[in-house]
Parts: structure tokens; sequence; C-alpha cells
């Protein structure tokens, strides 16, 4: 399996389809590592996956270095994304490299991504210039949910131009690759067509330069929360569920631990 790096994920372009998944502990990390993942990104998504929240406003920094180090540790090939999370870079552009850079030395990822187009242009060149690769993230930005009223496809009609105006802004200033959440198919396809760097879709349709799933999403661990755009792969929520049904049933009858998982 071949490392993958920046360079590496820029190089893919027009090449192969890159393939990016998130993860937030050590055992699910290594099992995508595994399977040559092209990247794994501690998104903030972790605030309502893993922590419970309503939404991804309330992760602070702390919880996604916390989590990003468990992910770093379990991977040996796969590009290792850290999300920046609500507030820790849209006061001020010292701020953003103040904390991109903390985020970098303590979690040892190797890029960041950060939610916003021409309003973080600045903000991204003066981070890439300090040589933290960034991953820029336009259209549906989970942070700026109250501003859109909701999860909601962006991009449509008259915005079409302000969104490709965006991406491209993301791109002079110098990031390597651009995930498009929620976007019609066919501006994701303009876009891609438009950019040099990668663009990785999640709900922009299959032309982008690669997908990324929030992976409790893939696997059918995330209720009842089910967009159009997921396609589960497995339901674990029900494995799961039957196999702590039986564990259950089983202690209580006294069929579990039985002599075979007994030392004696
Ligand atoms: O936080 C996250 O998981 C994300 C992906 C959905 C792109 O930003």
């Amino acid at each position: 399996m071949e490392q993958k790096t920046v360079p590496y994920i820029k190089d893919q372009k027009g090449k192969k389809k890159l393939t990016m998944l998130t993860a937030y502990d050590y055992i699910m990390a290594s099992i995508l590592d595994e399977q040559d993942v092209d990247m794994i990104l501690v998104g903030d998504s972790v605030g309502t996956t893993v922590l419970g929240y309503p939404n991804t406003i309330p992760v602070t920094i702390e919880e996604m270095i916390h989590h990003t180090k468990a992910v770093v540790k379990a991977t040996k090939n796969a590009l290792v994304i850290i999300d920046m999370p609500f507030m820790s870079y849209q006061e001020s552009v010292e701020q953003a490299k103040g904390n991109a850079g903390r985020m970098m030395k303590e979690s040892l990822a190797s890029a960041v991504k950060l939610e916003g187009g021409q309003n973080m242009k600045d903000t991204i060149k003066a981070i890439v210039d300090i040589d933290i690769p960034v991953m820029g993230h336009v259209g549906l930005t989970p942070q700026s949910i109250h501003r859109m009223g909701g999860y909601k496809v962006q991009g449509k009609g008259k915005e079409a131009e302000r969104l490709i105006q965006d991406a491209l802004a993301i791109e002079e200033a110098g990031a390597f690759c651009v995930v498009l959440e929620c976007v019609p198919r066919d501006l994701a396809k303009e876009i891609t067509g438009m950019l040099k760097i990668p663009t990785i879709g999640i709900g922009a349709g299959p032309d982008c330069d690669g997908q990324v799933l929030v992976i409790y999403d893939l696997l059918g661990l995330s209720g009842d929360f089910r967009p159009k755009f997921v396609k589960r792969y497995a339901n674990l929520k029900d494995e799961i569920s039957k196999a702590v049904k039986t564990y259950i049933e089983e202690v209580k009858e006294g069929t579990f631990p039985d002599d075979s998982h007994s030392f004696h």
C-alpha cells in the first residue's frame, strides 16, 4: 500500500477516484486504513455521531485533538485530516494560524480542514503559507447551519455563481483539495471541471474527483438519519442490537459463560 501524502492526493486528479471516510477512534481508523482508503477525516461530525451534540457547533479544539490522536496512532497509509471546529478559525487570521498549528502539533494529523469560501480566502492562504496543508469545504457547511436555516442543498439557481467563486477562492488560496457538500450534481461537475485541485463530494453526485461519507452512515449506525446521498453498505445497528440482546439473554439464563470460557 502506498503512503498517502498531500502531493499524492493532488496528483490523483483525473487519474483515479479518491476515497475519504470519517473516523474518530483507533479501531475504526485501523479498519479503514487496512482497506486502503486514501484519506481519513476526523470530522467535527464527531460532535453529532460520538459526543451526542445536536449539531457541530459545540465541538472544541480539545475534543478534535483527543479523537485525532487516536486515529493517527492507528493509521499507517491514509492521509489524516483534522477538522477545525466552530470558532477556532473565524475570529482572525492570527487565531486561525495559531489553532491550526496547535492542532497539527498535538494531534499529528497531516492537514486541517475548514469551512467557508471567499470569506476564508485570506485565512486559508495564511495557514498554507506556514506549511500547513488545508482542505476546503463549501456548499452545505454545517457550522453555518443557523444562517442556512437547516441542512439544505446549496448552490441552486442564482446561488450557483457564488459557490463557483467560493471554490475558486479556495483553490487560489492554496488549498490542496475541497469538499463539496450537498450541491446539485451538475454544479459539482462544473466546479470539478474548473478546478485543478481535487473535489471530494458528499451529496454532490458522481462527477467529483472523490467521495466522502460519515462512517456511521455507511455502516448503518445512524438510526433514522438517512439523507438521500447516504448509501448504507451495512446495517450494523441491527447486528449490534442482535448481539447485545443475545448476550443479555445468555447471561440471564446462565449459558454464558460456560466451561469453554472458563479458566482451570
Ligand atoms: O465533519 C465531517 O464529517 C465533514 C464531512 C461530512 C465532510 O465535514
